[in-house]
């Protein structure tokens, strides 16, 4: 099903975001992830179900049928499967076909999202879930959004890992030139990168002046923490140049990318902030402007996947001081990848070898 190119560069054994848990309902929901074509819905307990998105019948699509009677009733034929992927009803028919079913992914709700977890079902522990507490901790007060973007989720790495595009990308909302001018400290740990950025004694950008209501001159910084496959999340904040760091308002930013093809992602965002958390309109600024600043990035991420073609993009022939960080995170996306395809051919070897006893 998968080219070489496109299976080497995914993680399969994490969880990813499928969904923004309000927007999965009792009704089919369409969406592929790593080249698979996945429907997904709620059933009529409100357990999130997903399983692929192909009749086992004659391979139509299952997402263009509907729910009838909790079960999935395919719209071609009219078979019914049920949320375990097993085929319970056939028209005209009481024998149901062992091979009436279709595979179905773990899933799980959690912090304001519903997960995925495409590999090895076995391994799907819930614990693995990214920490994203913000978007639902009592707190903080969150808003959030989606976009689909036509690039390799990389890229989207790389852009969060490199925030000095902030300076002329972003010059409309949360960024101004003293950002690309502050150097970056870059931090991998184990399993991490973190980049990590001053700025002092800056204009503030348009952003921070109506977010945070400071006029002057600024103190800011942002750190984006990267854990593997696609968290990145983005601790920033601010406070007034004559004032001491007590003063900051602070804000978490959660970025969750969940790969669709070899060249497009699905984008989940999430704005947390601990400071005048009530304050609605504030909430709805917060939501609108970055919306209106991740448009930018989609668009630079498309055209910057137009202009590499296919799924270039790990070879570029010139980094700079502040490519540390996507190359860092580059390095253990690729550590994982060839971790899982590994433990994959130990599996293959020993079934190998299982068959050759068994045929002895
Ligand atoms: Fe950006």
């Amino acid at each position: 099903m998968h080219g070489k190119d496109t299976a080497d560069m995914w993680i399969r054994n994490a969880w990813y975001v499928a969904a923004f848990s309000n927007d999965l309902q009792h009704e089919l929901l369409a969406r592929t992830f790593m080249g698979e074509a996945v429907v997904m819905f709620r059933d009529t307990a409100g357990r999130a179900i997903a399983m692929a998105d192909k009749c086992p019948h004659r391979g139509v699509p299952l997402s263009l049928g509907k729910l009838v009677d909790g079960m999935v009733r395919c719209t071609y034929h009219g078979i019914r499967i049920n949320s375990e992927g097993q085929c319970k009803h056939i028209p005209c028919q009481a024998l149901i076909p062992a091979q009436a079913r279709v595979a179905t992914y773990p899933v799980a709700d959690k912090h304001g999202f519903t997960w995925i977890w495409m590999g090895d079902a076995a391994q799907a522990d819930a614990a693995l879930i990214p920490d994203v507490h913000w978007m639902d901790d009592a707190a903080w007060t969150a808003c959030g959004g989606y976009h689909h973007v036509g690039a390799d989720y990389q890229l989207m790495n790389d852009n969060l890992l490199d925030l000095s595009h902030e300076s002329f990308l972003h010059d409309r909302t949360i960024g101004n030139e003293a950002v690309a001018e502050a150097p970056v400290k870059t931090v991998v740990n184990a399993g991490e990168v973190r980049v990590h950025r001053d700025i002092f004694n800056c204009e503030p950008p348009p952003f921070y002046i109506k977010a945070t209501g400071f006029t002057d001159r600024i103190n800011r910084w942002h750190t984006t923490i990267f854990t593997p496959p696609s968290f990145n999340l983005i601790e920033n904040g601010s406070y007034p140049a004559n004032a001491s760091k007590d003063h900051a308002l602070e804000r978490r930013v959660i970025h969750l990318t969940t790969p669709e093809t070899a060249t497009s992602c699905h984008y989940f965002w999430g704005v947390a902030r601990a400071y005048q958390r009530d304050d609605a309109a504030l909430t709805e600024f917060i939501r609108q402007q970055s919306s209106n600043t991740f448009d930018e990035d989609k668009a630079m991420l498309e055209a910057q996947q137009r202009s590499l073609g296919g799924t270039g993009g790990s070879a570029f022939p010139v980094s700079l001081c502040t490519d540390i960080g996507p190359i860092q995170a580059r390095k253990l996306v690729q550590k994982r990848v060839a971790q899982e395809q590994l433990a994959q051919a130990s599996v293959a070897v020993v079934q190998t070898a299982g068959l050759a006893h068994a045929a002895s």
